[in-house]
């Protein structure tokens, strides 16, 4: 059939494309005598995008720079749904060291990053099912029609806008060190006109930030492309179609020239982006953490592993008394696909046959977050859980009332059930959880749908922490699929077990350093001027 024939052609196109990518890695200009603006001491400026996903982990240092290093003087840039986030972050610093300092906001022009990102591939309104596709070769069209577009989303004039503030900004606050997020390229290109030393702190692994980086072309045979769902170690039976997805990969973010309009008019604002090159000689702070991580052969030196970079938050008690009180009832089971997904009706139907199935043959209950898309009503949808929900052994709502780490954080969440967001995937690995006579940690089932969504579904079964709910029907679920994962992870069964005692592992040598704090230890030591090791103050 199609198979060969696409192999053959994606082969001799490869070759073009490698040449591509490799050229664009070698270093573009020597940096020698580069000598960044020093800035005034102690001084940090964050620019971050305002989506949970995105900024999760610059919030979380922060929270670790407020409470270890009250010398630093902290600002933050982003759009304006950012600053409560930062008064709650405060608020709580100052609990635990009283001297703690205000954080600066400084309001980026808009729209926030999802918003351009959909306006960009022409999609209306919130729902975000225009991002699903099928892992690997099957859903690389889509993925390819949207690289880009996830590189930098904004139109031509909202992207001078950002950047132009963002460069008035970096003026006015004269920082030691400029924090970036990898996903606001306007703010990223800012810095790097404005020569100030700068790192970056991403949520995503380092095998999809590095793999080209890695000896032996172990971006074609080694390390499974974003988007797709292959075992690692890879086997032989998948390389094909990893290097087809690869090279799409290497097509869609180094060739096509989407967009074209738009670049002309970024460069005609004398707007660049940093060479590539600049990716391995800037500080990169990651989440990586060695046996929760896929292994990479070469880390490279400017890399500094944090492990989950989780944010500390207040605790589940004072959020909501009665939630928390709940909790303690039972063994909970916590399903959450994140702050972007919305449940069409087919969703919500499927979930609640198999929560149903779960509530039936074990003694869990279930908090389940739920947001509707569509006019469908709660009697279209839940009556196969309608007697749990009167008994109380399954809770729904829109919103938590508690967000989720501080559920992680009362020790009675047994399971949570994501769609494989890094920091969903992070959360859960370093917590522990209580209920059960020994200490244990969480195991997971995800339910990806989209981009690097597939990796950690893929990840939590190479390690032994979880479930991959939906190989073979994603981004599509059915109630079958669902319901088996979730008995493996409750049953109590020699599996679940398992996978309960490799997260305790794994959630133990996250907690020797919380990652917040090696986060925060790095940017100190970037800002404190003049001081090997930051922090004296
Ligand atoms: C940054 O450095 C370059 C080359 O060293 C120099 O030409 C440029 O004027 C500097 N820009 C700023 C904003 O200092
Ligand atoms: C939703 O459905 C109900 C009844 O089925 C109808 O009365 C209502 O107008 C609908 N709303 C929208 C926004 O379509
Ligand atoms: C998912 O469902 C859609 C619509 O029902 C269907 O077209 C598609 O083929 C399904 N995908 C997979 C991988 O089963
Ligand atoms: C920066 O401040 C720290 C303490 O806050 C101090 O130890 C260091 O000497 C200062 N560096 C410079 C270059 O002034």
């Amino acid at each position: 059939m199609g198979i060969p024939y696409r192999i053959y052609t994606a082969a001799t196109v490869l070759v073009a494309l490698v040449a591509v990518f490799l050229a664009s890695k070698s270093p573009a200009t020597p940096e020698s005598s580069f000598s960044p603006v020093q800035g005034k001491n102690g001084t940090v400026l964050f620019f971050v995008n305002t989506e949970y996903g995105l900024s999760n982990v610059h919030l979380a240092t922060i929270s670790g720079l407020l409470e270890k290093y009250p010398c630093t003087e902290i600002h933050v840039a982003s759009f304006p749904r950012t600053a409560p986030k930062l008064q709650r972050l405060s608020a709580l610093a100052r609990r635990k060291s009283p001297d703690a300092r205000d954080i600066y906001f400084h309001p980026l022009p808009g729209p926030e990053y999802i918003k351009a990102f959909s306006a960009r591939l022409g999609v209306q309104g919130k729902s975000v099912h225009y991002l699903l596709h099928p892992p690997g070769m099957k859903g690389l069209s889509t993925l390819i029609s949207r690289v880009q577009a996830a590189i930098s989303p904004w139109e031509a004039e909202d992207h001078i806008n950002i950047y132009t503030r963002a460069g008035e900004i970096i003026q006015d606050v004269d920082p030691s060190v400029v924090v970036l997020d990898t996903t606001l390229q306007p703010a990223i290109q800012a810095a790097w006109k404005s020569n100030r030393t700068h790192a970056y702190i991403s949520p995503n692994a380092l095998a999809d930030n590095f793999a080209g980086d890695q000896p032996n072309w172990g971006f074609l045979w080694k390390y499974s492309r974003m988007g797709s769902d292959f075992p690692f170690p890879m086997p032989w039976r998948k390389i094909p179609e990893n290097i087809i997805v690869t090279a799409g990969f290497i097509y869609s973010a180094f060739v096509r020239s989407d967009f074209r309009a738009i670049r002309k008019q970024l460069e005609a604002h004398g707007i660049q982006d940093p060479p590539r090159s600049s990716r391995l000689n800037r500080p990169w702070i990651a989440q990586y953490l060695p046996g929760a991580s896929i292994p990479l052969d070469f880390i490279p030196p400017n890399v500094i592993c944090a492990g989950p970079i989780v944010l500390d938050e207040v605790p589940a008690i004072e959020q909501d008394a009665e939630l928390t009180a709940w909790l303690s009832r039972a063994p909970t089971v916590l399903i959450n696909l994140g702050s972007l997904f919305t449940y069409k009706e087919e969703h919500a139907k499927t979930m609640a046959l198999a929560i149903a199935d779960m509530l039936a043959k074990t003694n869990v209950q279930v908090i389940w977050k739920m947001t509707k898309e569509g006019n469908y009503s709660d009697a279209d949808v839940l009556p196969p859980v309608q007697e749990d929900i009167e008994k109380g052994r399954l809770r729904i709502s829109e919103w938590l009332s508690a967000n989720p780490v501080s559920l992680l954080e009362t020790g009675n969440i047994v399971a949570s059930i994501h769609h494989g967001g890094a920091n969903c995937y992070n959360e859960a690995i370093a917590y522990e959880t209580t209920p059960f006579a020994l200490r244990a940690g969480v195991p997971q089932v995800i339910i990806p749908m989209w981009f690097d969504l597939y990796n950690y579904a893929q990840l939590v079964e190479d390690i032994g922490v979880g479930i991959y709910a939906t190989r073979g029907t994603a981004p599509n679920w059915t109630a079958e699929n669902l319901r088996k994962s979730f008995l493996k992870v409750v049953d109590g069964g020699q599996e679940s077990l398992g996978m309960r005692k490799k997260a305790k592992e794994l959630g133990e040598l996250a907690q020797k350093e919380p990652g917040r704090l090696t986060a925060a230890r790095e940017i100190a030591r970037l800002a404190i001027l003049g001081t090997q090791h930051g922090g004296l103050c």
